[in-house]
């Protein structure tokens, strides 16, 4: 994780950095710091916690030059603290790394027993020790740093500022994403060019080992040959609109709210869907087995998908966390198909699994979010999610987006491999016109999820249940809760709390029982009885109070949800999910949308 920045511009480059880091935050939030060229050396500035606090402090001590240096940390090895924030120093070198270096304890005693004076915790401090120690030898920067590139085992984005070279920053990278970018005035480098939102003219994405020599006029870019690569630069279209709560107190309450939007927008699309339809690689189409491959909430939504496969398109599913599917030997075989679920097209395990698959050669699909990530660079298809800029951590409006994308992906593979007929699939599309609309009703009755949700006190422990599709939006629910309120919050099958967890059920534990009338209700309804005669406290969302069976009920609190079909159900019932979160975080004054040791982007193992 963790998010790093460059910016070269002949003049003065603080506020920039600064403001570029802001964009990055999302990347990790617990320590920041930036390196200036100051024209007769290297002026470096870091501090504990985000962004604003950097920026407080460096109002008055700031020493800018016309190169700099920025990075803002998630911290991997070592507490957050000045001495661990980047950029690390050594000799005139000062170095941001994205990453993790997995043999810097043997390179740190290798470099200490050479006289290097470590001042930090981090794997990241051998980078610069290093690069000087292939200096003293009598390299130049960049066969030094090329030669501690060669050196490092892992995952790294760098950007390397030299005292004897003012005007050029060297970035390079090693899986981990790292982008250049330039406009009439600046060159730029970031690991996301959303760093420089509306400041970028074109943009392009470093390979995989290359080393760029960036200057405000010219780049070089060498691979690990030395030879020199072609820069292919695109047009850059992010705008710098992305950051704008539009009267809303949190980026997750506007995300949260801006949901029956994205899902009007994307019962849109006909065209794109037909082509990306005609594209569709034959083995996809004939999948006889998709692997779905994701982490946490975008998991959750391939959970949820995989009935919408199975039924609507006769393919049978897995859903795999991407951190174990990457392990596991023998996971992919002929005739799979990988699906690749992921907001920010980034988080390492998701890629990792996604290029397991292409180096077999077995067909790819990325449902992203962020169109110019390395996923959707990396898949053999791509296809957006179209949720625009999340900025909460806590993904919201990004999950329904993934959930929609993957219900029309289902019935589109469907209808093109005679498993789903002309009637059914205009029903389903017929439903998805109506979501919006569900949702809006949810988000209707706010207040009152607001005032169900108050009743939590101070518990520090609760439950969520259902059944078929509502097993996942039970993990999803107790995922938002524990992540933004740090209540502890579990999410199980309903039908198998009795094999275990029932256990935890007193008088004290408050348990969300997803109920909609389904075929499965009256089964549902059983195990909330189980929960109820043990004490548990039911909070029960359903559109049917009489048939969940506790109507008028003492103390079970309902919150009432809209009637809605199987397939609507996801849509409907987590809105009322991420409201309960969210309500709870705010009743426990937590920083909702940056919540503590998390990071919206996990570019890490
Ligand atoms: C939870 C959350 C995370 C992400 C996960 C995967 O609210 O946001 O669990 O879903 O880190 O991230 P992406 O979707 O970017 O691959």
């Amino acid at each position: 994780m963790c998010g790093i920045v460059g910016v070269i511009n002949g003049a003065t480059v603080a506020q920039q950095l600064v403001s570029g880091l802001r964009n990055l935050e999302y990347r990790g939030y617990d320590s920041a710091g930036v390196a200036t060229h100051t024209g007769s050396g290297i002026w470096r500035h870091r501090s504990t916690g985000k962004i604003n606090e950097l920026e407080q402090s460096l109002a008055s001590v700031l020493e800018d030059g016309p190169a700099g240096i920025g990075h803002t940390r998630w911290a991997t090895h070592g507490i957050p603290s000045q001495a661990n924030a980047h950029p690390h120093m050594s000799e005139g070198i000062a170095v941001v790394h994205n990453g993790i270096i997995e043999n810097f304890a043997k390179l740190r005693d290798e470099l200490q027993s050479n006289g290097a004076c470590f001042t930090s915790e981090t794997d990241s401090e051998v980078i610069p020790h290093l690069i000087a120690h292939y200096q003293n030898q009598g390299m130049d920067a960049i066969h030094a740093t090329r030669a501690a590139m060669s050196r490092l085992d892992g995952q790294f984005a760098l950007a390397v500022l030299f005292e004897d070279m003012p005007g050029t920053v060297l970035a390079a990278r090693q899986e981990s994403p790292l982008a250049l970018g330039y406009n009439e005035k600046e060159a730029l480098i970031a690991s996301d060019m959303l760093a420089f939102a509306g400041h970028t003219d074109a943009e392009m994405h470093l390979g995989n080992g290359d080393l760029a020599i960036v200057r405000r006029d010219k780049v070089i870019i060498l691979d690990p040959d030395f030879k020199t690569v072609d820069a292919r630069w695109t047009e850059n279209k992010t705008t710098g609109q992305v950051q704008c709560l539009n009267g809303h107190d949190h980026f997750m309450h506007k995300e949260i709210h801006e949901q029956p939007a994205i899902l009007s927008d994307l019962n849109g699309h006909d065209d794109q869907w037909c082509q990306m339809m005609a594209q569709m690689p034959d083995a996809m189409v004939k999948a006889q087995h998709i692997s779905v491959v994701a982490c946490g909430t975008s998991y959750y939504a391939g959970m949820t998908a995989r009935s919408w496969f199975e039924k609507y398109a006769g393919i049978s599913i897995s859903v795999e966390f991407a951190s174990e599917f990457r392990y596991r030997a023998g996971a992919i075989r002929p005739g799979r198909a990988g699906l690749f679920i992921s907001q920010s097209g980034e988080t390492a395990d998701t890629l990792a699994g996604l290029r397991h698959f292409n180096n077999h050669g077995c067909p790819t699909i990325a449902v992203v979010n962020v169109p110019t990530s390395a996923m959707a660079r990396e898949a053999e298809m791509a296809v957006p999610t179209r949720a625009g800029s999340e900025i909460g951590v806590a993904s919201t409006k990004a999950f329904t987006a993934q959930l929609a994308t993957l219900l029309r992906l289902a019935i589109e593979l469907g209808s093109r491999n005679g498993t789903l007929d002309t009637k059914n699939y205009r029903r389903i599309r017929r439903e998805m016109e109506e979501m919006p609309n569900l949702v809006r009703e949810v988000l209707s009755n706010e207040h009152i999820i607001k005032s169900v949700t108050s009743l939590l006190g101070d518990c520090t422990s609760t439950l969520f249940v259902g059944r078929g599709d509502c097993y996942p939006l039970a993990l999803e629910g107790a995922l938002k809760l524990k992540e933004i309120s740090y209540i502890h919050a579990e999410g199980f099958a309903a039908g198998e709390l009795k094999h275990g967890p029932i256990a935890l059920i007193d008088e004290n534990m408050p348990v969300f029982v997803l109920a909609p009338d389904t075929p499965l209700l009256v089964k549902t309804s059983s195990n909330a009885r189980e929960i109820a005669a043990r004490n548990g406290k039911l909070f029960v969302l359903t559109d049917d109070d009489e048939a969940a069976g506790f109507k008028g009920e003492k103390g079970v609190e309902f919150i009432k949800m809209p009637p809605c079909t199987e397939d609507q159900i996801p849509f409907v019932y987590v809105t009322a999910l991420q409201l309960i979160s969210y309500h709870a975080a705010l009743d426990r004054s937590a920083d909702v949308d940056r919540p503590r040791n998390l990071a919206k982007s996990v570019t890490v193992e």
